[in-house]
């Protein structure tokens, strides 16, 4: 694996490749980011990942300081994997030169809802590294994960929207054994935490089964969604039911019919997990 960290590398590396597929990180590599590398594999070659803590997408009360930063150990990893053929780990002023000024703004209907509501300005700043790392990296593939549902949604819109040859592939959320979401941010929890940390995907499925076994009362639902997990001492961000086309609230009469999706976000101290499932 050659591991660059300039764009000129990078593009040295690269030129000629019709058929790269691209995995966007931010390093603090688990098994979740090396299954959409392994997907990468399967659908084009080279494989490109980056990892890049991406200063844009962070508030400023936000974790971006002590994100954890494990460039040797990541490069381990993929090694061993062998799936990954350049690992573009820019710093942030190859990445930001200049002050970025020109910004990706999502639209208000799908990116200042949920996520966007609770962490402002975060879809514009994962919207315009994307789109930056798509101009170094000219990928024909780009491998996101279901764990952040409305991200994938957001980058699969930009591209539509802005017509970039670029195919967007979903991988679906890996999970561990009791179910938590793998996640850079369950190193910060403590083992008292990380043994509540299930819940959250626990009462997903509670709601899951819920609507699969006919109830329709979706605010009731996610209302006892809410209270259990604040019973258990989480502080809830939002508990939400949605439709998986446009992450909008379903009208009562097509929430049988329609594809839902439940989503998640809450703090267990000062650690937030974000979750969902389809249903
Ligand atoms: P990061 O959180 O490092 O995630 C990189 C990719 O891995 C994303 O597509 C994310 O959805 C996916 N991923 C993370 N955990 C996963 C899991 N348990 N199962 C499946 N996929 C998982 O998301 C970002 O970085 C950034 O916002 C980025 C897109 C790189 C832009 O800065």
């Amino acid at each position: 694996m050659k591991v660059v960290h300039t764009i000129e590398e990078l593009r040295d590396q690269l030129r000629g490749q019709m058929r790269v597929s691209f995995v966007p990180t931010m390093g603090n590599l688990h098994d979740g980011h090396l299954a959409l590398m392994k997907l990468a594999r399967q659908h084009g070659d080279p494989v490109v990942a980056s990892i890049f803590v991406n200063p844009l997408q962070f508030g400023p009360t936000e974790d971006f300081s002590s994100y954890p930063r494990t460039l040797q150990a990541d490069i381990e990893k993929l090694e061993k994997r062998r799936d990954v053929y350049v690992l573009f780990a820019p710093n942030e002023k190859e990445m930001y030169p200049e002050p970025q000024s020109y910004r990706i703004q999502p639209p208000a209907d799908l990116g200042d809802i949920l996520e966007g509501e609770f962490r402002p300005g975060f879809f514009s700043g994962v919207s315009t590294v994307v789109m930056k790392l798509f101009s170094c990296v000219q990928p024909r593939v780009a491998v996101f994960g279901k764990k952040d549902y409305q991200q994938l949604m957001i980058v699969r819109s930009m591209c539509r929207q802005f017509q970039l040859p670029v195919e967007v592939l979903a991988h679906e959320t890996v999970r561990d054994a009791d179910g938590l979401a793998l996640s850079s941010r369950n190193a910060y929890l403590s083992p008292a935490e990380r043994a509540e940390a299930p819940q959250l995907y626990a009462v997903l499925k509670q709601l899951q089964d819920a609507l699969k076994s006919g109830r329709s009362d979706i605010a009731q639902l996610e209302h006892e969604a809410v209270r259990t997990l604040t019973g258990r001492g989480w502080d809830v961000d939002y508990i939400s039911v949605r439709r998986q086309r446009d992450l909008h609230a379903p009208e009562p009469a097509e929430a049988a019919a329609e594809p839902l999706v439940a989503l998640a976000a809450a703090k267990l101290g000062r650690t937030r997990l974000i979750d969902n499932l389809e249903i």
